[in-house]
């Protein structure tokens, strides 16, 4: 068995003891360029405590770098604060191994291992708000249902002022650095992003939830510690982390547009380009995005802070093209809210494609601004005078949605 692997003591009583996925690109579907991290955490007091596992494939990984803090033989308690497979790939053989008096879950996660696992019991559920005493240390579970899963909590260690916030607050971001304030903040605020967009926006009512319900326990929290990339451990980048998910949760619209499209023979590339020159000319921020050039959750992210989303698709076959459809299936499980939509394209003997952007981003529950806009074959000027002029319909009704989210 290895020993390359080290600890990193992040507390007086808490090491990381995770692993760095430098490779990863693909995390279901969602285009993680930096790679990402499992973090697991081992507590050391009377009672030696591990904090959630990771991907089955980095158990030695993780082994090694508790080895190097103390046996894991030694280990009493393991929690496992989530169940998803990028936390608990690992938990079956980290049980067999170090074979700890306890396994703790939620109810739901008790549930869910099982499910996943069969190991045929041997987790006991905790309580929301129980505390469990690790000797002189304690540590207590607070439910976070549906961030990211119905099992999901978070363990608060009151001696240390840290919380294990599993999914939350993450980013799917490897580095040599634990911290936060050792990376470079455009890559953190960009990754945070990219993490709330793709993972929990459908989620954004539960994280509203939880954010209340941390704001009313009033924890006093100097370490925030969640199970993928950095952990934040001053004021500032706790409270900056915070405020980030608040206003990501709210979904308030800015004035910005997305503009999502794709083009057989650019006739719909060309209706895009008039449609940005409309939206420009009203001073929206708009966001260029074509389908088969950018990854469907680099579109999401984009959409995060948007207020106006406008999908454009030549018909082929008698539908959408499929790198549309492709962003388009994926946007709509992320559910986003509060969002101006339109739709154009172009056609030859049926316009079936932009009719179906329109109405599935109308049954998402986008407010659509008109019709779709059709034109057949190749633009001519009017038809660009059409195009140009949905971009300026589309920015005044974005604009004056944004004015009326604005305070009096
Ligand atoms: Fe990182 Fe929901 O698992």
């Amino acid at each position: 068995m290895t020993d390359t692997f080290k600890a990193v003591q992040i507390t007086d009583h808490v090491h990381w003891v995770g692993a760095i996925d430098w490779d990863v690109r693909d995390f279901h579907g969602y285009l993680t360029q930096r790679g990402s991290t499992y973090n697991a955490y081992l507590i050391m007091g009377e009672r030696p405590t591990l904090v959630d596992t990771v991907k089955a494939e980095f158990f030695d990984e993780m082994l090694s770098r508790i080895r190097s803090v103390v046996d894991p033989k030694t280990i009493e308690v393991l929690i496992s604060n989530h169940a998803e497979m990028d936390h608990s790939g690992a938990l079956p053989r980290t049980i067999e191994q170090i074979q700890p008096k306890e396994v703790y879950a939620s109810k739901a996660g008790v549930q869910a291992l099982e499910d996943h696992f069969h190991m045929g019991g041997g987790i006991q559920a905790v309580a929301d708000g129980q505390t469990l005493s690790l000797g002189e240390l304690n540590l207590t579970f607070v439910e976070t249902r549906m961030c990211h899963w119905p099992d999901s909590m978070v363990s608060y260690l009151a001696e240390d002022h840290i919380l294990f916030s599993q999914d939350g607050f993450g980013m799917h971001l490897a580095s040599a650095e634990r911290f936060a304030d050792e990376i470079d903040p455009s890559v953190l605020g960009h990754e945070a992003a990219k993490y709330y967009a793709n993972i929990l926006l459908p989620l954004s009512k539960f994280i509203v939830k939880t954010l209340d319900k941390l704001q009313m326990l009033d924890l006093p929290i100097q370490m925030l510690a969640p199970d993928h990339g950095p952990i934040y451990r001053t004021e500032k980048d706790i409270g900056w982390i915070l405020g980030k998910y608040a206003d990501w949760a709210a979904q308030k619209p800015t004035c910005k547009a997305v503009v999502v499209y794709d083009t057989m023979w650019q006739s719909t590339d060309k209706m895009a380009r008039a449609i940005h020159e409309g939206l420009a000319a009203e001073g929206v921020d708009v966001r260029m995005m074509p389908a088969r050039g950018c990854h469907r959750s680099d579109i999401a992210t984009e959409l995060l802070d948007a207020g106006a989303l406008v999908m454009g698709t030549p018909t082929i076959n008698n539908t959408m093209f499929p790198s549309v459809a492709d962003a388009l299936t994926y946007i709509r499980g992320l559910a986003p809210k509060n969002m101006i939509g339109a739709a154009f394209g172009s056609y030859g003997w049926s316009a079936e494609g932009a009719k179906e952007v329109h109405e599935t981003l109308a049954g998402m529950g986008l407010e659509m601004v008109g019709e779709e806009l059709k034109v057949k074959y190749v633009p001519d000027e009017a038809a660009l005078a059409r195009c140009r002029q949905l971009g300026v319909d589309i920015a005044q009704r974005l604009k004056a949605k944004v004015q009326a989210e604005v305070p009096a």
